[in-house]
């Protein structure tokens, strides 16, 4: 590409400044006219977001939408699709209501609409992010071929607390990682024109802090250092919104006393003031009406602290709806807090171009033609297979023979219904195959399968019921343990190995679907347990929404393949995988423990006064466990290949930098094993001496590479004064001269380590 030169590159920049600049003018004046005729009970009915058909996201569903649509009391709409319906409600309110004000139409479309991707944490496992970004943008294409023009989505929570059921639903425990992602989402999501009639517009969520849950319990109470907020929390929703998402929503919890949804120091000092976000805040479900268990007062003056906190859609709970005019009346909110609302959920509206056509998006045509394509379903199969991570493959059992028998028994071998995996409220669970189904049609009739429900999902019928609702059914077996296990041991004597499909069902991760023993469930251990005395070999195909305690597994079964929940075409991918049409190159976003106790684990922590040495397990009056080591089972940035990969020493340009210079580090990475495949070669940096404590490790940059088997390449990182930045004590965002140190490797524990010196 040809260079323009630097002073017309001025004129460009300032061409399309002047160009928005027209447009903001264009859309003010729109919309002062259009305020200018409001009622307040308009305005503040522009404020209500209501759901739409059945509620599956939340307990308490809307009523009455059709005659407060016709009074101007609903402003937005979600969990309603197709666009028919759409154009129905959407007629509603541009030709009965008084102004003809249109609806904005979301649903959560998190990880794919129709063709669903894999869960969240799967995409992450991927590290690529030109494909994260194509999932988001064909998600974009499907929901608005079915007329939406909002997605709840990006979901950027750090955590580091498997016990957490919504870590599905996020990048995993790194900052770095999880905001680069955040901005492939957006970017996918939105493309390059908002009134496209093929993207959505992003709502950044939850803001803020939401998988810091107390215990790993849903909706516990975050109490956090700033320290620890800007430098690992922060990060991944400023990344959204600097990538231009247009709205974000509030998170359910507490921060330091005072919970999101009320918080202006958080709505507003930090997202608006610090950030510069512009677009409009929506609460989560019922968040303005939850203050009041939190403790903050009645109704009247929780929905009047949210307003004020600058919060602006108030989510199903009508709080807003039903005492803001009140409180303008008693002078407990401002009009021109009311006002402020109205103006950025309309120029929400206005940027998606639905005053100039309000049904842009409910094209029947599109919906036919645009949804579930082969195109589509190939990148998701694409990507499935990328999101696998290959956990342990002992003597390489894998990849298999494409001949002989194949027994595949366990609770997930057979269930259409949770392939798609967690937050898939729009996935068709009755079309999507099986792993059963997937994996015949994709093997043909090359490999003989047989297949077995084996064990329950759980030995405890009640909390079966729990983790399977919303219509993700698996079927039970009610004959004792034993007799169940002894029949697919029958079915699988005739077969040359056995791929176990255990783990979780889809709704064991997810909202308010928090564990404490992170296990694969008890009877389905026992299952594996009598397949493995056998003396077939074994693969174990893991599904999980979260990392899971396999410390046994890991001792005793030979290959483990993590596939978390990857999506419509999980089965063909599972088989591309075990066959070896795809070399895996998953790695996993967030650690996997050893047990329980030893959470929250992850990568990048602080060293103590007391750091045990490396290696070492037990030192007295040092930082450690009585009873186990303090690695972890698997760690963060680890997943094998059917090949190897050898690290040649990281060599530098120079030992020592000044701000403004980059330091060039360059490592020879070979494929040394037998087969091509891809490979995460990641960076990762540690500040030795600062004005504050600083993780041991963070990782700072990393490439994912192809290499043909014997082949090596020399991988090239820039390291700048950006990548050294912290917040320090006084939440300035600053370099500190010094020794730090540089590692590059295959995870974050096995690394090859380099010194240099900022000066
Ligand atoms: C979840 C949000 C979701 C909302 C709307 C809530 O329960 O926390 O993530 O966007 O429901 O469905």
């Amino acid at each position: 590409m040809k260079r323009l030169p630097i002073w017309m590159l001025g004129v460009a920049i300032a061409w399309s400044v002047s160009v928005k600049a027209q447009t903001d003018t264009k859309m003010n004046q729109f919309i002062s006219e259009l305020m200018g005729k409001m009622t307040i009970e308009e305005k503040i009915g522009q404020l209500n977001l209501v759901t739409g058909g059945e509620a599956v996201t939340g307990s308490v569903v809307s009523t009455g939408v059709e005659a407060k649509i016709k009074a101007g009391e609903i402003g937005g709409i979600f969990s309603m699709s197709s666009p028919a319906k759409i154009r129905a409600a959407q007629e509603l309110a541009v030709k009965q209501s008084r102004l003809g004000i249109p609806i904005i139409f979301g649903m959560d479309v998190i990880h794919g609409y129709k063709t669903m991707f894999p869960i969240p944490l799967g995409l992450a496992s991927t590290w690529d992010m030109g494909l994260i970004r194509e999932s988001a943008r064909i998600a974009a294409v499907e929901a608005s071929a079915d007329g939406l023009n909002w997605t709840f989505s990006p979901m950027v929570d750090i955590s580091r607390d498997p016990r957490w059921g919504r870590i599905s639903e996020g990048s995993g425990e790194d900052t770095y990682l999880s905001a680069r992602i955040a901005t492939e989402m957006v970017k996918g999501y939105q493309g390059d024109d908002l009134t496209a009639h093929n993207t959505l517009m992003a709502c950044v969520k939850h803001f803020a802090l939401y998988g810091a849950a107390e215990a790993g319990r849903d909706y516990h109470t975050t109490d956090m250092s700033l320290h620890r907020m800007y430098n690992e929390y922060f990060p991944p929703y400023k990344a959204a919104i600097d990538a231009g998402a247009g709205t974000v929503m509030t998170s359910f919890n507490d921060i330091n006393g005072v919970p999101a949804t009320a918080n202006k120091w958080l709505m507003t000092d930090v997202l608006r003031n610090q950030w510069g976000f512009k677009g409009m805040v929506v609460t989560d479900y019922t968040a303005i009406n939850e203050l009041i268990d939190h403790g903050l007062g009645d109704l009247q003056t929780v929905s009047a602290l949210a307003l004020k906190a600058g919060v602006h859609m108030d989510m199903v709970g009508e709080g807003y709806l039903t005492t803001l005019k009140k409180s303008l009346d008693e002078g407990k909110v401002t009009q021109t807090e009311i006002d402020e609302a109205c103006r950025l959920i309309l120029e929400t509206k206005y940027k998606l171009g639905l005053f100039d056509d309000p049904f842009r998006y409910c094209d029947e045509e599109r919906a036919k033609n645009s949804i579930l394509t082969p195109a589509h379903l190939a990148k998701a199969r694409e990507i499935a297979g990328k999101s696998f991570v290959l956990l342990k493959n002992e003597n390489n059992i894998l990849p298999l023979k494409k001949n002989g028998t194949v027994a595949l028994i366990g609770p997930l071998s057979n269930t259409r219904a949770n392939m798609p995996g967690t937050w898939s409220v729009s996935a068709d669970l009755e079309n999507t195959p099986s792993l059963l189904e997937g994996m015949q049609a994709a093997l043909g009739d090359n490999v003989k399968m047989v297949q077995h429900l084996g064990a329950n999902l759980l030995s405890d019928a009640a909390y079966q019921e729990r983790a399977t609702m919303f219509g993700r059914t698996i079927p039970r077996d009610e004959r004792p343990e034993a007799e169940i296990i002894a029949e697919a041991l029958t079915v699988a004597e005739s077969a040359d190995v056995i791929v176990a499909a255990l783990g979780e069902s889809s709704e064991m991760s997810g909202e308010s679907s928090s564990r404490t023993d992170l296990d694969i469930p008890d009877t389905q251990k026992r299952l594996l347990e009598a397949l493995l005395k056998t003396g077939k070999p074994v693969v174990l195909v893991l599904f999980t929404g979260r990392p899971l305690t396999l410390t046994w597994e890991h001792g005793h079964v030979p290959a483990i393949l993590n596939v978390w929940f990857g999506g419509t075409e999980t089965g063909k991918a599972v088989a591309d995988v075990l066959f070896g049409d795809v070399n895996p190159s998953g790695k996993l976003p967030a650690t996997f423990p050893q047990n329980v106790g030893q959470i929250p684990l992850y990568y990048s922590a602080k060293n103590t006064g007391r750091p045990l040495a490396a290696g070492a397990w037990f030192e007295k009056f040092r930082s450690n466990y009585l009873d186990v080591t303090n690695e972890p089972l698997y760690p963060f940035g680890y997943g094998l290949s059917y090949t190897t990969f050898t690290y040649g020493d990281i060599q530098l340009d120079k030992n020592s930098m000044k701000a403004d210079e980059k330091i060039i580090a360059t490592v020879t990475v070979t494929n040394s094993g037998n087969y091509d495949g891809e490979e995460v070669v990641q960076l990762y940096i540690r500040d030795l001496v600062g004005s504050v404590t600083r993780p041991v490790k963070e990782l700072k940059g990393f490439q994912k590479i192809f290499l043909k088997k014997g082949e090596s390449r020399n991988v090239v990182f820039e390291i700048g004064i950006e990548d050294l930045k912290f917040y320090n004590n006084a939440l300035e965002f600053v370099a500190e001269p010094g020794d730090f140190k540089l590692f590059i490797g295959t995870n974050s524990s096995d690394v090859k380590e380099a010194d240099f010196l900022l000066r």
